[in-house]
């Protein structure tokens, strides 16, 4: 079946695509990532405020129930966790909101991409202040200084989260851009929820890690799965058979590529991050979009799997 996607008259629903259990919380599978929300460091100003509350609350209307963050989401007058706080409180009962823990920034915007295991109780809190909440759904642990994967033990701050988890501070452990020798060695001393990786249509290397956690019933959340990188420039990659293929439903290449991730599993959830309310629209309306066989196979086919 082809379902075209943005002729519909009908507004978008995150349902389209179903649902995931993530431990005891069910979350659609089109979420949505606040990275975007508040502009990136790079470009010439912030982004609209009111254009962010905006999305957000868009975002809830048309379903979303799982929010991708971080504490360290900021410009210098632009909190992500501020934007999501103010936009939907009070807050929906079906919200899941997902932060990641490890890497800080300074208020100069310094990365610093490590914490000690005895700082993550207090990175824990800050998530939990700006959001103004009294837990977080599901705290990632953010690995690596950059977006290569590094290895290392993780077990003294996974540790260090399920003792957090049994405070109260947090309901679900995550881990991010990990290995799958790390996500086994997680796996080990707590369960694992979910999964946040670097991974796209045009960028392969975990596909083996999407194979390993829908062996265990753990989500698969890629991220740059429609920008490709950090500066969002959309990777050109087998660019005429997305074209075609968007073509073919009436669709756009980055509704394609969010619904080839998408068809990689029942796993896999999509936090496609934007500030523009266009783009949301057309992300969350990428959750009804099925792709043929033979449509995917054109799609392995520009960067089959290793
Ligand atoms: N764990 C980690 O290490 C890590 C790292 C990075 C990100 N993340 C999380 O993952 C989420 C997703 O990553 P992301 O936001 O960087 O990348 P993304 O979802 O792959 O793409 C975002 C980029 O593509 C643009 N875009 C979004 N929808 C579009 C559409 N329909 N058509 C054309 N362009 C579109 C956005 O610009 P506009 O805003 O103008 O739409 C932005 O430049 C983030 O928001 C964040 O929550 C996690």
């Amino acid at each position: 079946m082809t379902t075209t996607t943005n002729t519909t008259n009908h507004a978008p629903s995150a349902a389209a695509a179903g649902t995931w259990q993530l431990g005891d919380r069910t979350v659609n599978r089109i979420g949505f990532g606040a990275m975007r929300l508040t502009g990136m460091p790079w470009d010439s100003a912030p982004r609209d405020r009111a254009d962010a509350i905006a999305v957000l609350r868009r975002a809830i209307e048309l379903g979303v129930n799982h929010i991708d963050t971080a504490a360290f989401y900021f410009l210098p007058t632009r909190s992500a966790n501020e934007l999501i706080s103010t936009a939907l409180q009070p807050y929906p009962d079906d919200l899941v909101i997902t932060t990641k823990v490890g890497p800080t920034r300074s208020d100069q915007g310094e990365f610093e991409p490590y914490a000690r295991p005895d700082q993550l109780r207090g990175q824990v809190e800050l998530n939990i202040r700006q959001l103004g909440r009294d837990h977080i759904d599901i705290v990632n642990l953010r690995w690596g200084s950059g977006l290569d994967k590094e290895s290392g033990s993780v077990a003294e701050h996974i540790g260090a989260l399920a003792d957090l988890r049994e405070a109260g501070l947090i309901r679900h452990i995550g881990v991010s851009n990990i290995t799958t020798d790390q996500l086994t060695e997680a796996m080990g001393i707590t369960p694992v929820v979910c999964v946040q990786n670097r991974y796209g249509l045009t960028e392969r290397t975990d596909d083996e890690l999407v194979t390993l956690t829908r062996e265990h019933d753990i989500a698969f959340v890629p991220f740059f799965a429609v920008g490709g990188s950090p500066r969002g420039i959309p990777d050109e990659t087998g660019q005429a058979e997305v074209a075609a293929v968007a073509e073919a439903h009436g669709a756009t290449p980055a509704q394609v590529r969010l619904a080839w991730t998408l068809h990689r599993g029942p796993h896999v959830l999509a936090i496609p991050g934007t500030g523009n309310p266009a783009h949301l629209d057309e992300n969350i309306a990428a959750g009804a979009l099925q792709l043929s066989d033979d449509e995917l196979a054109r799609l392995d086919g520009i960067a089959p799997a290793g």
